[in-house]
């Protein structure tokens, strides 16, 4: 279907007539746009998805001050947010629309998982609030199972430190061809690092709750950001900086002493789902929340997020080389989650997500070797029994996908006995620095598994799937720093069906 991005964005302005009478709406007036985070969808079912924005006020949050006063934050009421479905952009033909409430306690955040939808269509959503009317977003759902069918094309995207960069990749994104969005990983960042920024967080890291949220907001006012959401359902994983560096299941590097570790990542993950386009949940407890699953698209493809963060064995202080590869990177539950997965699964695809590379990475330019310690090599038994999993159940093409090094990689995926088993693409940064020149050419060097490597462009990839081969585009922005960046592909890769391994187009 041919569409405009900026007609359908724009027409959420007009026709308020359909609307339902709203029985209890309070705040009819707002002082400035409440729906200025915008509107996303995600979770794509064949018969659902999921709907989410937030409102917010003009001085709703609390400052840094409140959180060492007695004095109560500002508090609104709960509000009844109004919402619809059709299956047209000029919302002539609403298959369906209700009322959510937004509360408080949840940052006037909403999530509707709307059912009984078509499978493989296009819908087009909006929400109102008293005289606010949002933005008009655009969602696809997934085909039935069982539908054979013959295309999918989805973009992945990672790493968007809103300091180092503009959003121009999302802007070039949000006018593509695509059916989804996976995001791979650190979507917001808690600290500033480097040099030369283009815009500020204003403030230092997060820790309570209200400054997690303070951060989503700033990112998520971002236009092309917003643009892309609206545009595509997204699925999610997540990487540390959504909570603070390099952090592994309770711990912390810089804040080892799990309780007050453990209270600042249950306001980071609530923060996380309060902005997120995620399942509602019945019952909220952010100590431990579950974002890991098996997403079905026909009998194309489907896609496994793992958590690769929540559940996650500590890095030890210092280096143990004697203990490498003892650790779990998922946890047993989620091991043993994976493990049933990929049994159950018959997809022509099968997409593996997780924040990183899974590959091996050695570090060390010449003889011997060094690793990561935050990545999938210092929890190799962890990632043996992934691709043991994986093989065992017989998987066609597995695709692994990642993010988190701020560069792109394909790499063929070896198993502990050498057998290629798998495709890896870990898609570069929208907007985040680029790893140490010497340290990326040690990595090219040392690792000829790693078939491919850039280091010097930001952008998001591109995956479309076809029954006989997938096809991987890489997308780079001209200038990161420059807010009127064009993007185009400089980089693209096939994998055979049946055939594993990455091939340079
Ligand atoms: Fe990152």
């Amino acid at each position: 279907m041919s569409l405009s991005r900026r007609h359908f964005l724009a027409s959420g302005l007009a026709s308020a007539a359909v609307w339902p009478l709203l029985g209890s709406v309070r705040a009819a007036q707002f002082d400035a746009d409440p729906f200025a985070l915008g509107v996303a969808s995600g979770s794509p079912t064949a018969q659902s998805v999921v709907l989410w924005t937030r409102l917010i006020f003009a001085d709703s949050e609390p400052s840094a001050a409140d959180a060492f006063s007695f004095a109560p934050a500002p508090q609104y009421p709960p509000m009844d947010v109004a919402w619809e479905i059709a299956e047209d952009e000029g919302f002539a033909h609403v298959v369906q629309s209700g009322i959510a409430t937004a509360r408080e306690e949840l940052a006037h955040s909403v999530h509707v998982q709307v059912v009984g939808l078509l499978p493989e269509r296009w819908y087009f959503y909006r929400f109102r609030c008293g005289q606010a009317l949002s933005p008009v977003g655009r969602t696809r759902t997934a085909p039935a199972d069982g539908a054979d069918n013959a295309r999918f094309s989805l973009a992945l995207a990672a790493c968007q430190q809103f300091e180092q960069g503009w959003y121009a990749a999302y802007r070039d994104m949000a006018g593509r061809d695509l059916d989804l969005v996976v995001h791979l990983g650190d979507y917001i960042y808690e600290k500033s690092y480097g040099a030369q920024h283009v815009r500020s967080h204003g403030t230092g890291a997060p820790s309570l709750l209200f400054e997690y949220r303070d951060r989503y907001a700033l990112y998520k006012s971002d236009p092309d950001l917003q643009a892309a959401h609206a545009a595509f359902p997204w699925l999610f994983t997540w990487d540390d900086h959504e909570v603070v560096d390099n952090y592994g299941g309770d711990a912390s590097p810089t804040d080892r002493h799990a309780p007050s570790f453990l209270k600042r990542r249950a306001a980071a993950y609530q923060a996380w789902y309060e902005h997120m386009p995620v399942p509602p949940l019945a019952v909220p407890d952010f100590n431990d929340l579950r974002i890991y699953g098996n997403h079905r698209f026909g009998n194309l493809l489907d896609i496994t997020l793992v958590d690769a963060r929540q559940y996650r064995d500590p890095a030890p202080e210092a280096p143990q080389p004697a203990e490498l590869g003892r650790y779990t990177m998922l946890g047993a539950e989620q091991e043993a989650w994976f493990d049933q997965t990929m049994a159950q699964g018959a997809a022509r695809w099968s997409i593996i997500g997780q924040p990183t590379l899974l590959s091996s990475r050695d570090l060390e330019l010449g003889p011997g070797t060094r690793f990561s310690d935050d990545g999938w090599d210092h929890y190799r038994s962890g990632r043996d029994r992934l691709l043991d999993s994986v093989r065992k159940a017989e998987r066609s093409n597995p695709l692994v996908i990642g993010g988190d090094l701020h560069a792109w990689y394909a790499a063929d995926v070896h198993a502990a006995d050498g057998a290629l088993v798998a495709s890896e693409f870990v898609t570069g940064s929208i907007t985040s620095n680029p790893p140490a020149r010497a340290a990326f050419e040690a990595v090219m060097v040392e690792n000829p598994h790693i078939r491919f490597g850039d280091a010097s462009r930001h952008g998001y990839s591109v995956m479309r799937l076809s029954p006989d081969q997938a096809r991987v585009e890489l997308i780079a922005v001209s200038d990161r720093k420059d807010p009127d960046a064009s993007a185009a592909k400089f980089q693209e890769f096939a994998v055979l069906d049946g055939m594993p391994g990455v091939n340079r187009v």
